[in-house]
C-alpha cells in the first residue's frame, strides 16, 4: 500500500464471537501495522436502530473497547474511538442523505434483513447505510476492511463519493473494499449457517470470553458426521471441515497442515486438539479482557482520547462540506 487511510467500524454487541475474531479483527490488528493511518470506530449509532436498553449499551461499549484492545488493536497506532461522540458522523449522514433516493437504499441488505424480523422498521435501520457511508467519507477514508455481507453498502459509500464529488466539486476519494479473508467460522450447531450472535443456540457459538471448559464442551458438542476420520471437504463434510477451519486459523497454519496433525484421530479426539489449540489461543485475550474491564476508567480514558483524535480529522472534513454544501 504505502499510503492511504483506514476506517472500520463494529457495533458495540457485547464480547465478539471467535467468527468475529477470525473473519475480521485479527485482520484489523495486521492492517495497524500496513497502513500509515487506520480508524477504529464502536459504532454505536448503528446500535440504536433497533429496540435497545441505555444500561447494556453502555457496558456493551466498554466490552467492545476492552475486547478490541485484547484482540490486539493498539490505540498507539489505530485511532479507536466511541462513534457518537463525534458528532460529524451524524451531521454528514443528513447531508449523504439528501443525496440519496428512497429506492437506492430499498434492497441493501441491512434493510433487506432486519426489517424482516419486525413487522416495521425504523427510519434509522433504513437510512443505516447511509451513516455508514459517512462514517467512512468523514475521515477520506481509501481503504474499508469489509465481509462479503458488506459489499453492497461499501458500493453505496462509493456511489455517494461520485455524486458529492459531482455536486459540489471533487472532496472525497472513493473508498475501496479490503475483503478481509474468505474465511467463514461456521454455526458448532448448524454447519450450514455461519457462526453468528444472533443465533439463538448457546451451543452454537464461542465467545472469545469462554472459559476452557465452555470451549471443550461446546466442542465437544459441535455437530460433525458418521465418517470418524478428519478430512477437509466443506461442501460434503462442513461439520468436521469447520473444525479444521477453526483449528487452522487459531493455530495460523493452512488447512492441509491441520489435516496433517489429525491423522490417526477420530473426530472425537481431534475435538480435543481443536479444544486445545482454541484456548491456547483465547486464553491470553480472555485474561486481558477480564484485566481491562475491571479498570472502566481506563478504558474511558482511552476511548476519550481515540474521540479526540477522531474529532481533529473530522471536524476539517466537515468544515469544507458544510462551505460546499451552502451553509
Ligand atoms: P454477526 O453475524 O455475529 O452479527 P457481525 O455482522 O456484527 O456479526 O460481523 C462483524 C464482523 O465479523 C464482520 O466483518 C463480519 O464479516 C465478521 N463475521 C461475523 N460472523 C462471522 C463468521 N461466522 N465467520 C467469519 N467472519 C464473521
Ligand atoms: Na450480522
Amino acid at each position: 500500500p504505502g499510503g492511504g487511510r483506514v476506517f472500520s467500524g463494529i457495533q458495540p454487541t457485547g464480547v465478539p464471537h471467535l467468527g468475529n475474531y477470525l473473519g475480521a479483527l485479527e485482520n484489523w490488528v495486521s492492517l495497524q501495522h500496513r497502513y500509515p493511518s487506520v480508524l477504529y470506530s464502536i459504532v454505536d449509532l448503528h446500535s440504536i436502530t433497533q429496540p435497545q436498553d441505555p444500561a447494556r449499551l453502555r457496558s456493551n461499549i466498554l466490552d467492545m473497547a476492552a475486547s478490541l484492545l485484547a484482540c490486539g488493536i493498539d490505540p498507539e497506532r489505530a485511532i479507536l474511538f466511541q462513534q457518537s461522540k463525534v458528532s460529524e458522523h451524524a451531521e454528514l449522514s443528513w447531508i449523504l442523505g439528501c443525496l440519496t433516493s428512497m429506492p437506492r437504499l430499498r434492497h441493501l441488505p441491512q434493510w433487506k434483513m432486519k426489517s424482516k424480523q419486525r413487522s416495521e422498521g425504523s427510519v434509522g435501520l433504513y437510512t443505516y447505510p447511509v451513516l455508514q457511508a459517512a462514517d467512512i467519507l468523514l475521515y477520506k477514508s481509501t481503504h474499508v476492511p469489509v465481509g462479503e455481507d458488506q459489499v453492497q453498502h461499501l458500493e453505496l459509500a462509493q456511489d455517494l463519493a461520485r455524486i458529492f464529488n459531482n455536486n459540489y466539486g471533487d472532496l472525497f476519494p472513493e473508498p475501496r473494499a479490503l475483503l478481509s479473508s474468505t474465511r467463514k467460522v461456521k454455526s458448532l450447531r448448524d454447519p450450514s449457517a455461519k457462526m453468528s450472535k444472533s443465533d439463538p443456540q448457546a451451543m452454537a457459538t464461542i465467545t472469545i470470553t469462554d472459559s476452557p471448559d465452555d470451549v471443550a464442551l461446546k466442542l465437544r458438542r459441535a455437530v460433525t458426521d458418521f465418517t470418524s476420520e478428519v478430512t477437509f471437504d466443506p461442501e460434503t463434510r462442513p461439520g468436521v471441515s469447520n473444525l479444521v477451519t477453526i483449528h487452522a486459523a487459531v493455530a495460523s497454519i493452512s488447512a492441509e497442515e491441520a489435516v496433517t496433525q489429525a491423522r490417526g484421530l477420530d473426530t472425537g479426539a481431534y475435538k480435543k486438539l481443536v479444544t486445545d489449540a482454541v484456548v491456547q489461543r483465547l486464553t491470553p485475550i480472555r485474561e486481558e479482557i477480564e484485566r481491562l474491564r475491571s479498570d472502566p476508567a481506563h478504558l474511558e480514558a482511552v476511548l476519550a482520547r481515540g474521540n479526540r483524535r477522531a474529532r481533529e480529522l473530522a471536524a476539517p472534513v466537515l468544515g469544507e462540506v458544510r462551505q460546499r454544501v451552502g451553509f
